[in-house]
C-alpha cells in the first residue's frame, strides 16, 4: 500500500437490514487505488463487490444499509463518508465515473445518445451550443465510436450492445474522472465485444492515466484489464497481489479453486472443475475461515479463528495454511 494512493479503502464495514437484524455484506476490507492503476475486485456472485462499489460512491439504498463507524474512504486524501450530499454529487461523475453492467437500463430510451451524453457533460461544465456538441462528439470519438454525429443522433435501441457501453463510458469520462469504477460493465456482452471495450479501459488507463476499478466475477476480465488484484470470498478479502501472481500461483485455496472453475475452453458450456457448496447466504457466515466447509485442505483451526493476511509465495493471502507458526 503506497502512501500517494487515490483511493484509500480502511476497514470498510457495510450492513444490511434483513428479516433476523442487521447482517455484514462487507466486513472489514483495506485496499488501495493508485493513480493510473487498475485494481480488480474478483470473486463469486454474493461476496460483496458492488456493495464496495456503492459504498465508495454512496449509493447504498438509504434505511436498508448502514456503513459502520471505523469505516474510512479517503479519495486523494478526502474522506468521502462524512462528506456533504452536495459534494458527493460533485464526486459522481466528477472525480469517480461509475459504468455497470446493463446499459440497456442505464441509458434512458427515449433520449437520443448525444443528448445523455451532453446531459452528463452540462452535470459538470457550463457549456452549451456549438462547444456542448463538439464535446459531445470528442467524447463520442474518444471511446472508440468512428461515426459520433451519427451515433450521437441515434436512440439506444438502433445501438448495438457494444456501442451501447461505449456511449456509458463515454458519459462516466464526462466529468474528468480520476477513477473509473467498472461493475461487470463488460459481463452482458459477448466475448469479442468484451474484449474491445476492456481494451478500451486499458487504453484510457495508459493515455490519460485514469485509475481503474475493475469488478469481476472473470478472471479472465481481471487478467486482461488489472495490474493488481483483490480477492473476495463472502464480505472479507481472502487474496490479494500482482495479478499474474493471483491467477497463475495463488495461495488459497479458495482462488485456486475459482481458477480451476474457469470454463474449459474445449469445450464450451462446460467446466474444468469447480468448488463443491455455495457462498453461504447474507449473516450466515461460518465461525473461523468463512471457506472453511468448502475447503478441502481445512483443518482444525480454520473452523475456530480467522486467519490473518500472510504472506505467501508471491501473493498474501487470509489462509491459515501459510502460516508456519505452531497450532
Ligand atoms: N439492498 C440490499 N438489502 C439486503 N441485502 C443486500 C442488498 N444488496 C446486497 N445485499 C446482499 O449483500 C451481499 C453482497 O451483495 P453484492 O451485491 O455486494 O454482491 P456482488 O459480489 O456484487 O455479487 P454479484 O456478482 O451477484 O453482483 C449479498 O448477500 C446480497 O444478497
Ligand atoms: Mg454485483
Amino acid at each position: 500500500m503506497t502512501e500517494s494512493a487515490l483511493l484509500e479503502v480502511r476497514d470498510l464495514a457495510v450492513a444490511f437490514r434483513t428479516g433476523s437484524g442487521e447482517a455484514r455484506a462487507v466486513d472489514g476490507i483495506s485496499f488501495d487505488v493508485g493513480a493510473g492503476e487498475s485494481l480488480g475486485l474478483l470473486g463469486e456472485s454474493g461476496c460483496g463487490k458492488s456493495t464496495t462499489a456503492l459504498s465508495i460512491l454512496q449509493l447504498l439504498p438509504r434505511g436498508a444499509s448502514r456503513v459502520e463507524v471505523g469505516s474510512s474512504i479517503r479519495l486523494e486524501g478526502e474522506e468521502l463518508l462524512t462528506s456533504s450530499p452536495a459534494r458527493m454529487r460533485e464526486v459522481r461523475g466528477g472525480e469517480i465515473g461509475i459504468v455497470f453492467q446493463e446499459p440497456m437500463t442505464s441509458l434512458n430510451p427515449v433520449l437520443r445518445a448525444g443528448d445523455q451524453v451532453a446531459e452528463a457533460v452540462r452535470a459538470h461544465s457550463p457549456l452549451d451550443g456549438a462547444r456542448l456538441r463538439q464535446r459531445v462528439e470528442s467524447l463520442l470519438e474518444q471511446v472508440g465510436l468512428t461515426e459520433p454525429m451519427e451515433v450521437a443522433r441515434a436512440w439506444p435501441h438502433q445501438l448495438s450492445g457494444g456501442m451501447r457501453q461505449r456511449v456509458m463510458i463515454a458519459m462516466a469520462l464526462a466529468g474528468e474522472p480520476r477513477l473509473l469504477i467498472a461493475d461487470e460493465a463488460t459481463s452482458a456482452l459477448d466475448v469479442t465485444v468484451q474484449a474491445a471495450i476492456l481494451d478500451l479501459l486499458d487504453d484510457l488507463r495508459r493515455e490519460r492515466g485514469l485509475a481503474l476499478l475493475v469488478i469481476t466475477h472473470d478472471p479472465a476480465v481481471a487478467r486482461r484489464v488489472t495490474n493488481r488484484l483483490v480477492v473476495m470470498y463472502a464480505g472479507r478479502i481472502v487474496e490479494e497481489g500482482e495479478t499474474d501472481a493471483v491467477l497463475d500461483s495463488p495461495a488459497h485455496p479458495y482462488t485456486i479453486g475459482l481458477m480451476q472453475s474457469i470454463p474449459d475452453p474445449e469445450r464450451p458450456g462446460t467446466r474444468l472443475a469447480s468448488i463443491p457448496g455455495t457462498v453461504p447466504s447474507l449473516g450466515d457466515w461460518p465461525p473461523g475461515c468463512r471457506f472453511h466447509p468448502r475447503c478441502a485442505r481445512s483443518q482444525a483451526r480454520c473452523s475456530e479463528r480467522y486467519p490473518p493476511m500472510l504472506d505467501g509465495h508471491s501473493t498474501r493471502a487470509a489462509c491459515w495454511l501459510l502460516d508456519e507458526s505452531p497450532s
